[in-house]
C-alpha cells in the first residue's frame, strides 16, 4: 500500500462472499442474508483489528504529539468497541440461523504514525458506510425471528443502526481533519467488487478464497491545492497509453458523474470523500452494473479548498 501524501486516504475492506469456500464455511449455500451478514462481519472483523493494532501501537502521547487533543484517542477506543460490538452481534445472528460465521483473515495496516492512522480510519469508516449501504438490497426483511440485536430481532434494523453508526464515525473523523461531516444529503453505496478492490490491500492471508474478484487497483492524485486544474491523475497497471477511449466516473453523494480519462475532471460539486474509477465506455455506473470497469475504485477526499490525495494504489 501506498501512500502518496501523509494525509492519504486509504480504503479498507474486507470481502467476502464466500459461495465457493469449503462448504463449512458457507452453510448457507447461496442463501442471500448469509452470505450478506459474513460479508458483513469480515468487514466488521477487518475494522475491529485496525482499531486494535493502531490503540496498541500508539499512547495518548504520540496523538498529542501529532498535535491532536488528547481525548482524540478516547474516541478511537469508542469506535474500536463498536467494532467489537458489531463483530459479536453478527456473529450470534448468524449462528442463530444456523450459520456458521466466517472466519478472520491476517491483515498488515499502513500505520506509521498517528496521522496515518487517522486518515486510513476516515477512508475505513467511509468505505465501511458505502459497503453496508451497497449490501443492504440483499437482506431480505422476512427473518423477523432471528436473534439479531437486542431491541429489534430484525436484521435490515439491525444492519441499518450498524450503518448509521458507521456514518458517526465517518462524520467524525472528517471533523477532525477540518472537512465537513457530512458533505452530501445522500451516501454512496459501492458493490462487493469495489469494495473488494479496496480492502484486498489490507488482507494479507485468509483461510477461505472468495468470489469477488477485485478490479485492478487504480491510483488517483487529486489537482494540486490551490492550482484551477481540475484534473485528477490516475493511473493503473495495464493501462494502455489510451485516455481517449476511457472515462473517470466520480461517484459522491449519490451521484455519479463521467469524464473522458484524459480531461478525468473533478465535479464541482464533489466536496468531500469522492470514489474514482476508470471504464471503458461512458455508461454511468450502478450499484449492478460494473461490467464496463478497468480500475478503482480509489477514494479521495477533497473539500475543495485543501484536498487530501488518496490512493488503494499496492
Ligand atoms: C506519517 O507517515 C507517512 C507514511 O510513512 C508519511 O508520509 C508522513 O509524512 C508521516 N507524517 C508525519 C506527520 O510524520
Ligand atoms: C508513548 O509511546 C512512545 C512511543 O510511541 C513512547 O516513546 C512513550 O514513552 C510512550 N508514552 C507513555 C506515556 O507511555
Ligand atoms: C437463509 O438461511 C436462514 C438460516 O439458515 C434461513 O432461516 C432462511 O430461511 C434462509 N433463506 C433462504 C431464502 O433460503
Ligand atoms: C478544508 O480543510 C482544511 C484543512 O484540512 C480546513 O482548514 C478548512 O477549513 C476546510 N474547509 C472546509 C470548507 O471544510
Ligand atoms: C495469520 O498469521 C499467523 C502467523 O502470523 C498464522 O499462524 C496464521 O495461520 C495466519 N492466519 C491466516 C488466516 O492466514
Ligand atoms: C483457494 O484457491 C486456491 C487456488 O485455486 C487453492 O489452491 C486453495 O486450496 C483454496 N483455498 C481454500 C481454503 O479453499
Ligand atoms: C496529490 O499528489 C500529486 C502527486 O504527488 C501532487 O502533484 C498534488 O499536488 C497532490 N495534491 C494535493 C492536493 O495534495
Ligand atoms: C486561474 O485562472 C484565472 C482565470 O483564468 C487566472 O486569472 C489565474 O491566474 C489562474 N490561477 C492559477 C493559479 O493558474
Ligand atoms: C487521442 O485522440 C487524438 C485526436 O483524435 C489523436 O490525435 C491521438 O493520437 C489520440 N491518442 C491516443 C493515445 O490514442
Ligand atoms: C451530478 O453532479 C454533476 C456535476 O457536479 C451535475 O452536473 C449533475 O447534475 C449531478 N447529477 C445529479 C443527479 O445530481
Ligand atoms: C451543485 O449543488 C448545488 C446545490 O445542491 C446545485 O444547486 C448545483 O446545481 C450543483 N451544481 C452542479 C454542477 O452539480
Amino acid at each position: 500500500m501506498r501512500f502518496s501524501t501523509g494525509f492519504i486516504a486509504l480504503a479498507v475492506f474486507a470481502i467476502v462472499t464466500l459461495t465457493t469456500a469449503a462448504p463449512t464455511l458457507n452453510p448457507g449455500g447461496d442463501n442471500q442474508t448469509m452470505t450478506a451478514l459474513n460479508y458483513a462481519l469480515s468487514l466488521e472483523y477487518l475494522q475491529a483489528e485496525f482499531y486494535k493494532q493502531g490503540l496498541a501501537k500508539f499512547n495518548e502521547s504520540d496523538f498529542t504529539n501529532a498535535g491532536f487533543d488528547a481525548k482524540v484517542r478516547d474516541r478511537f477506543t469508542q469506535i474500536g468497541e463498536h467494532e467489537n460490538e458489531h463483530v459479536s452481534t453478527l456473529t450470534s445472528a448468524i449462528r442463530s440461523m444456523n450459520g456458521s460465521p466466517v472466519p478472520m483473515c491476517n491483515y498488515s495496516f499502513p500505520m506509521d504514525n498517528v496521522t496515518q492512522f487517522l486518515a486510513a480510519a476516515q477512508a475505513l469508516e467511509t468505505t465501511g458506510v458505502s459497503a453496508y449501504l451497497g449490501a443492504a438490497s440483499g437482506l431480505s426483511d422476512d427473518l423477523s425471528t432471528a436473534a439479531a440485536s437486542g431491541l429489534s430481532n430484525d436484521l435490515v434494523t439491525t444492519a441499518a443502526s450498524i450503518t448509521t453508526v458507521e456514518a458517526r464515525h465517518a462524520a467524525y473523523l472528517n471533523e477532525l481533519w477540518g472537512q465537513s461531516g457530512m458533505p452530501y444529503a445522500f451516501d454512496t453505496p459501492l458493490g462487493p467488487r469495489a469494495v473488494v478492490t479496496l480492502a484486498t490491500n489490507f488482507i494479507t492471508s485468509c483461510p477461505y478464497n472468495t468470489t469477488v474478484k477485485p478490479f485492478a487497483q487504480l491510483t488517483a492524485w487529486l489537482p494540486a491545492a490551490g492550482s484551477n486544474s481540475t484534473k485528477v491523475t490516475t493511473s493503473f497497471e495495464g493501462n494502455g497509453a489510451n485516455l481517449n477511449s476511457t472515462y473517470c466516473q466520480f461517484l459522491f453523494g449519490n451521484n455519479v458523474t463521467v469524464s473522458p480519462r484524459d480531461e478525468c475532471a473533478l465535479p464541482q460539486n464533489a466536496t468531500g470523500y469522492v470514489y474514482v474509477l476508470v471504464t471503458k465506455d461512458r455508461t454511468p455506473l450502478t450499484l449492478d452494473r460494473d461490467s464496463n470497469v478497468l480500475a478503482g475504485p480509489a477514494l479521495l477526499f477533497n473539500n475543495g479548498t485543501q484536498s487530501t490525495n488518496g490512493t488503494n494504489s499496492a
